[in-house]
């Protein structure tokens, strides 16, 4: 089955309000306004985009059109979310809390972020995971959290260099998509109605490093991660996307995006130039 690729920035902990407004005008006005019904931000066709850079997105009214999404800081997700209203551009959290209210002093719930215009929310980023002592359960439990509220988790997962070295990046990938699955593939009431989850596979050798992994090292882990899905339940591994995150530049997108497990991409750095994210997000159209 054909999976629609899906460009998600980012931003950590860059930007501000008038980085927000300047980065949301020019994509809304790059890749349309036209939202479509479907609320799956589908790039409607590029009428009134009159500059260069249209060609991106020249033919972008059909179904080979990429899902873009932007996350940005938890402060700035409201400015994004009025900025790109009725644009194809879906904002989304880069972490939430698995609990559902209370005394949890800094923290925002997924109803919050459903709330205030979310439509995604990334859990279990290796910098969460190294900084802020997240768990595989952890991770796995906000996913979980976050699809209940009608959020799309991206659930990420990846290696540090002396795993890799160690020849041990299949057990570390496995362990850290595990307990994902038990919230990808459980059948509760209601979940069927939960939006789909998405894997991003992001080695942390190759965050921040400017050197992504080879298309092959990448393609590798993603057949690795779709067919440990697959032995739990292969309709979700047919559907899950399964990004590739970690130095992904506009010069290295189109190889990436060639694998045929690769479904898009999670972008860092090149996120915060509007230019330079959307010559990824051409790289997928
Ligand atoms: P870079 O694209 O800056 O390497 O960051 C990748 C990443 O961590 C996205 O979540």
């Amino acid at each position: 089955m054909m999976r629609r690729s899906l460009i998600a920035g980012n931003w950590k902990m860059n930007g501000d309000r008038a980085m927000t407004a300047q980065w949301c005008a020019r994509v809304a006005r790059e890749l349309g306004r036209e939202y479509a019904a479907d609320g799956v931000g589908k790039v409607a066709a590029a009428g009134g985009v009159a500059d260069a850079g249209g060609a991106y997105f020249a033919n972008a009214n059909d179904d080979d059109a990429a899902e873009i999404a932007v996350c940005p800081p938890h402060i700035l997700i409201s400015a994004a979310v009025d900025a790109l209203a009725g644009s194809c551009v879906g904002v989304g959290a880069q972490d939430l809390d698995a609990n559902e209210s209370g005394a949890f002093t800094g923290q925002t719930s997924a109803r919050m972020l459903a709330d205030g215009g979310c439509r995604y929310v990334i859990v279990g980023h290796s910098e969460r995971r190294a900084l802020y002592h997240e768990s595989d359960q952890s991770a796995a439990q906000k996913a979980h959290t976050a699809r209940a509220a009608g959020l799309c988790a991206i659930l990420c997962v990846g290696e540090t260099r002396a795993e890799r070295d160690a020849g041990d990046t299949e057990k570390v990938l496995a362990r850290q998509l595990d307990a994902f699955l038990d919230a990808l593939c459980g059948d509760a009431p209601g979940y069927s109605a939960a939006p789909a989850g998405v894997v991003a596979y992001e080695p942390v050798w190759a965050i921040g490093s400017g050197r992504a992994a080879t298309p092959q090292q990448a393609q590798a882990a993603h057949h690795f991660l779709r067919a440990r899905i697959a032995a739990r339940d292969a309709r979700v591994a047919a559907q899950c996307r399964i990004l590739y995150g970690g130095s992904v530049s506009g010069g290295n997108a189109a190889e990436l995006l060639a694998q045929p497990d690769i479904d898009g991409a999670l972008v860092g750095g090149a996120s915060l130039k509007a230019d330079d994210f959307l010559a990824i997000c051409g790289a997928a159209s």
